[in-house]
């Protein structure tokens, strides 16, 4: 069956709201089925320690399922999926962990397109253990970030390449299967951020070879945590700190503590969400295939209108136009501040906020200092009256 958006948009409580909302990349509007599963799972039995109860059967059936569902939207093996509270805090641990593994005079990649979070960390670690940081930088006129800007950079010495599957303001997507193939010429490991690529493309880190591959739930439905996952036998090398008592097996010993069950089950219902969004048949995973093909089809038919309407404004300067994008659009207005143009849009009922969105190296590449500029990005359920109503917000305050 079509994509049928106005369908879709019945499931968010969120859009009877009235508002348009242009800030998915920034977390998007959650369906009430997803608020139902984290409702269900916090008020049944549970425990994280009861030996023969229905109470912990329901905690580990949560845990379980978790990963089953994470492995089926990104085609990972499900003994490799760790749950993390955000993709920063995430990325802080498998960093410090990574870290451990590198001795002074080893090498780093890092690319300004990204989230500080997948460079600062790195870029900490790398500090604290002598290692030599590269930086691949994306081209400030296309937005494009060329696999030779990496591979250029990569030989022996080189440990790691932490890169994003698709910029956060910019929207442009580096070519991850290319990437890989150069990087796994040599030793280096590819940790590949999917925060802003996941909740606009069919995700399959296997084709991709990406080592690692993660995305935060909240800017693809769901609730405020993350996931990552690796094979399994890469995990088992990597020693992280932990507790004393707590289990050395993969992938619990990259989580600590007690586990956020009614958090996980809103996941898995997150995912269960997607795979039903578009009317299919078959396994979970050819189900969220069919649903995330079509939500991207729909995203870049109504992002080619919001794209042209948007350059037909006096005095707009759009950054970045990288072949291959998410549906998201980084710019500025002549004579507005970004600020003010976010505070305009909202007396109209937008929400498109500005900012550098902790993409500071692209915003200080392009001249924006950490000021930035406004991003609209559109999400599954957006709607050509609400593109209209940006540009019409938009156009009363061009020059
Ligand atoms: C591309 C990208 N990476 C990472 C993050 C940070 O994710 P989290 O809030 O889960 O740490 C964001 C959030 O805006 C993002 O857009």
């Amino acid at each position: 069956m079509s994509y049928n958006v106005e369908k879709i948009r019945e499931h968010f409580p969120a859009l009877k709201s009235g508002l348009a909302f242009f800030d998915g990349p920034g977390g998007s509007q959650v369906p009430t089925q997803v608020g139902a599963a984290i409702a269900a799972a916090i008020t049944q039995p549970i425990s994280n320690r009861s030996v023969t109860t229905l109470s912990e059967r329901n905690a580990e059936e949560i845990v379980i399922g978790f990963r089953q569902a994470v492995a089926d939207l990104i085609n990972a093996d499900a003994g490799g999926v760790v749950y993390g509270r955000s993709w920063t805090q995430i990325t802080y641990d498998f960093s410090r962990t990574l870290a451990k593994t590198w001795k002074a005079g080893d090498e780093i990649i890092v690319t300004n397109l990204d989230h500080d979070s997948n460079i600062r960390p790195w870029v900490q670690a790398a500090e604290a253990m002598g290692v030599v940081v590269r930086w691949a930088k994306f081209d400030t006129t296309t937005g494009e970030l060329p696999t030779s800007a990496i591979s250029e950079l990569l030989n022996e010495k080189t440990r790691l390449v932490a890169v994003t599957g698709a910029g956060n303001t910019l929207g442009t997507r580096p070519d991850i299967q290319e990437i890989s193939q150069a990087v796994h010429k040599t030793k280096a490991l590819l940790y590949v951020d999917g925060v802003h690529l996941t909740p606009h493309a069919v995700i399959d880190m296997q084709a991709m070879g990406a080592d690692f591959f993660g995305f935060s739930f909240y800017k693809l439905f769901g609730p405020h945590c993350a996931a990552i996952a690796a094979k399994p036998e890469l995990l088992k090398t990597l020693n992280n700190e932990k507790l004393l008592p707590s289990t050395s097996n993969v992938p619990e010993r990259f989580e600590f503590g007690t586990l956020p069950y009614e958090l996980m089950a809103g996941c898995t219902a997150t995912i269960d969400y997607i795979a039903n969004m578009v009317e299919g048949a078959g396994s979970r995973r050819e189900r969220i295939i069919n649903s995330m093909s079509a939500a991207e089809k729909y995203e870049e038919t109504l992002f080619e209108y919001m794209e042209s309407e948007i350059k037909a404004i006096p005095g707009v300067t759009l950054y970045g136009h990288a072949k291959k994008r998410t549906p998201t659009l980084y710019f500025n207005l002549k004579g507005v501040e970004a600020a003010d143009v976010y505070k305009h849009l909202a007396t109209v009922q937008v929400n498109a906020p500005a900012g550098n969105f902790y993409a500071l190296e692209v915003s200080r590449a392009l001249g924006l200092g950490d000021t930035g500029a406004v991003r609209a990005g559109l999400a599954p359920y957006s709607t050509t009256k609400d593109v209209d109503r940006l540009i019409a917000g938009l156009h009363q305050l061009a020059k």
